[in-house]
């Protein structure tokens, strides 16, 4: 290989823009993301037509389906879906997502995101798994094993995946999105690479891609220790993709290259392998090649895991083209959408169900009025990366809204000619003249449900909000309804959490959906009408108020809590989240008794072994999700006063008692010191059991650890 066409596999482009298409042969591109349509086709035969004829590799944002794809199916975004604690559900809809993400000609999905969701102004927390970083990896490992599957990528069932964004892009000041983290790396390394670490170690995951922002003034994408030593460390096999134009933004906005020819040396140098959009990396990569500043062998050394991948995809061979005539078939199977609607089923949360008032008894024929913004809005229910997105097929003239079914066409199948509508306000536009006639047809209703929430153009990437209360006209909308004495049951579409405790104070049922997916409809029609009973439990906090921010269960002590723990919080607001983590109610009860540690005492190389006997005290067939806190009592450094170790989703039949056990390493009870060494410290710790992680809601016990253990150092 020349060095021209070795840099040109370093290079990613955008596929929508003709002069990223007109330069593929003179630069000897290696890889294209957004593609539309037979396009990975068109561009493959001009790679094979290069002088070594190197394939081309595609990316994509299939990061909730394939959903920039017409026809594909389109699951509940990550947020939604981690809900579900569902592991397997998530690794399905992976497992689908890679099928069709293959069917139409890509090789690469940049998804799972593993960054935690813990402030709410910021505009991706739909992105999220929630905001607790463990279980985030959790769920991106199960979601990583769906697309990766055996890690055979020659196969129609596997793709690369891609864990982003690394790292603690979450964590930007004031959930402003790419703004400066400031995190020590204690922090990081108690909290934001462990999960990373799991992905890398047990999901073997393909590529990483470099975040955004600076973590105490040094950029991700340029940052040796994290995109070098720390893989290094994991002994990665994968390989860094740089996000959006990352180089070319340590010249522009993060200021520290003076131009973008240093910018590229600075990529270069902190080891990131593909280079996403900065149009000028390849010519002043070759610069600087030529002025001795950057050698050939370390630019062999960033494009031979890209160039084993291709290998490894089969694009040199039989893969090197699509067959695009089995797409149609693939894309939106029957069973992909089954699997989208067990994953909306398995998301949904129950919050607020004020005398039993839901399940509603579709026989009863009572008279049902749907109202709100988001009861018939597929943009809104999608949620980002789908159909509001620009690369999205939404403006094409071809575009179908292939199975979708909106909250209201939903309750309408299942309810039948009981149900009116009306929209009753608009989500951002704040005049409620509609709120009239929609308060009259309440009046002559039985029943209301309201859908409120938020919509595209109020989230993703750059639209942060500072203000999380309900937008346009929707808390008129909800007053005025509340005033008929009608029950009113309140389901929230929405990207994130909001602020809604007026609703938690008035609602007589609050469901929580978030962005569900196509089949959204159908599983909130069925929750409703008792044929799904939900199973979902928040993996992230609803703020009282915005200034609350951040909110997480999580948390160190504070507010001089002292001994008596009184909690005086601020002196305007409740110190606590409207509702937490962990929360979410089933139409079935449960109860925990006997918790049971087989040793209170554990030492390096145990496991510490607990159970519990969970009834189902109710009259319907349920499914619990069990979880397990820890606290380190006293440490060598402050410690959140509690953090989810483990937990299961078990099925539990009215009546039945089922006794759960947990086996939970000695290793999960690490933190990281002072020193960066990871370590176990002896002494006292408290385990709760329970249904959340409200205090109310825990069983507690204590165990021993005999004796301080280090791990290992980090550094
Ligand atoms: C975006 C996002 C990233 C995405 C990439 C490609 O700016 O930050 O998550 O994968 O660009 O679209």
């Amino acid at each position: 290989m020349t060095i021209e066409e070795k840099v040109g596999q370093m290079i990613q482009l955008s596929a929508s823009e003709k002069k990223n298409l007109d330069v593929l042969e003179k630069w000897n591109i290696g890889s294209y993301l957004h593609c539309k349509g037979e396009q990975n086709n068109d561009l493959q035969k001009r790679a094979e037509h290069t002088r070594l004829g190197i394939p081309l590799i595609f990316g994509i944002d299939a990061i909730h389906g394939h959903c920039f794809e017409n026809g594909a199916t389109i699951f509940p975004t990550q947020l939604a879906m981690s809900c579900s604690w569902n592991t397997d559900v998530i690794r399905a809809c992976g497992e689908v997502t890679a099928k069709e993400v293959k069917a139409t000609g890509f090789h690469w999905t940049f998804s799972p995101v593993l960054c935690a969701g813990r402030d709410t102004r910021w505009g991706r927390i739909d992105e999220t798994f929630g905001e607790d970083a463990w279980l985030c990896g959790e769920f991106a490992l199960a979601m990583i094993e769906g697309y990766q599957g055996n890690g055979d990528f020659s196969s129609d069932d596997n793709i690369l995946a891609c864990g982003k964004h690394f790292v603690a892009y979450g964590e930007t000041i004031g959930g402003r999105d790419a703004y400066d983290t400031f995190i020590p790396k204690r922090e990081l390394f108690a909290h934001f690479l462990p999960p990373f670490e799991k992905i890398v170690k047990k999901g073997k995951v393909a590529t990483l891609m470099a975040a955004y922002q600076a973590i105490d003034g040094v950029p991700c994408s340029a940052s040796g220790w994290l995109l070098k030593d720390i893989p290094a460390s994991w002994n990665m096999d994968g390989w860094i993709v740089t996000d959006w134009d990352n180089i070319r933004s340590l010249h522009l906005n993060q200021k520290v290259a003076e131009n973008e020819k240093h910018a590229a040396y600075l990529g270069i140098k902190a080891g990131n392998n593909m280079i996403m959009t900065t149009f000028s990396f390849y010519l002043n990569t070759l610069e600087l090649i030529q002025e001795g500043k950057v050698q050939k062998s370390e630019i062999d050394e960033l494009i031979s895991p890209i160039l084993r991948d291709k290998f490894r995809l089969g694009l040199f061979d039989e893969n090197r083209y699509k067959d695009f005539s089995q797409a149609s078939t693939i894309l939106g199977a029957s069973e992909h959408w089954t699997q989208s609607l067990e994953a909306s089923n398995e998301s949904l949360v129950l919050l607020q169900n004020k005398n039993g008032i839901l399940p509603l008894n579709k026989d009863d024929k009572k008279k049902i009025l749907v109202t709100g913004p988001n009861a018939d809005d597929f943009v809104a229910q999608l949620g980002d990366w789908s159909f509001g997105e620009g690369q999205s097929y939404m403006h094409d003239p071809n575009f179908q809204r292939k199975e979708f079914v909106s909250v209201l066409q939903g309750i309408q199948e299942e309810f039948g000619d009981t149900v009116v509508y009306n929209k009753g306000c608009d989500v951002i536009d704040t005049t409620n003249e509609d709120i009239e006639e929609t308060t009259r047809m309440a009046q002559e209703s039985d029943i209301v449900i309201t859908v409120v929430g938020d919509t595209k153009s109020q989230h993703g990437e750059f639209y942060d909000r500072a203000n999380l209360n309900l937008s346009g006209a929707q808390e008129d909308l909800l007053k005025a309804l509340k005033k008929t004495g009608k029950p009113l049951i309140v389901i929230l579409v929405s990207s994130k959490p909001l602020s809604i405790p007026w609703i938690k104070q008035h609602a007589d049922a609050l469901l929580v959906a978030f962005n569900p997916g196509s089949k959204g409809g159908v599983s909130i029609a069925k929750t409703l009408s008792g044929a799904n009973n939900p199973s979902g439990k928040l993996t992230i906090s609803f703020p009282h108020h915005v200034g609350q921010l951040p909110v997480y269960y999580n948390s160190y002590d504070g507010w001089h809590a002292g001994e008596h723990h009184l909690r005086e919080g601020y002196h305007d607001i409740p110190a606590d989240p409207t509702f937490v983590f962990g929360e979410g109610m089933s139409y079935t009860t449960f109860t925990y008794n006997n918790l049971k540690l087989t040793s209170t005492e554990i030492s390096a190389g145990e496991m510490l072994k607990v159970s519990v006997d969970i009834t189902n005290t109710g009259n319907k067939d349920g499914k619990e999700i069990i979880q397990v806190y820890y606290n380190d009592v006293y440490s060598s450094v402050t410690t959140p006063i509690k953090e989810l170790c483990a937990y299961q989703k078990v099925n539990i039949a009215k009546g039945e008692t089922k006794t759960v056990e947990f086996e939970i390493p000695f290793e999960e009870f690490s933190l990281v010191n002072e020193k960066l060494e990871e370590v176990v410290e002896e002494g006292e710790f408290e385990l709760f059991v329970g249904a959340s992680s409200k205090n109310e809601d825990l069983l507690k016990s204590k165990f021993i650890v005999r004796n301080t253990q280090v791990l290992r150092k980090l550094s």
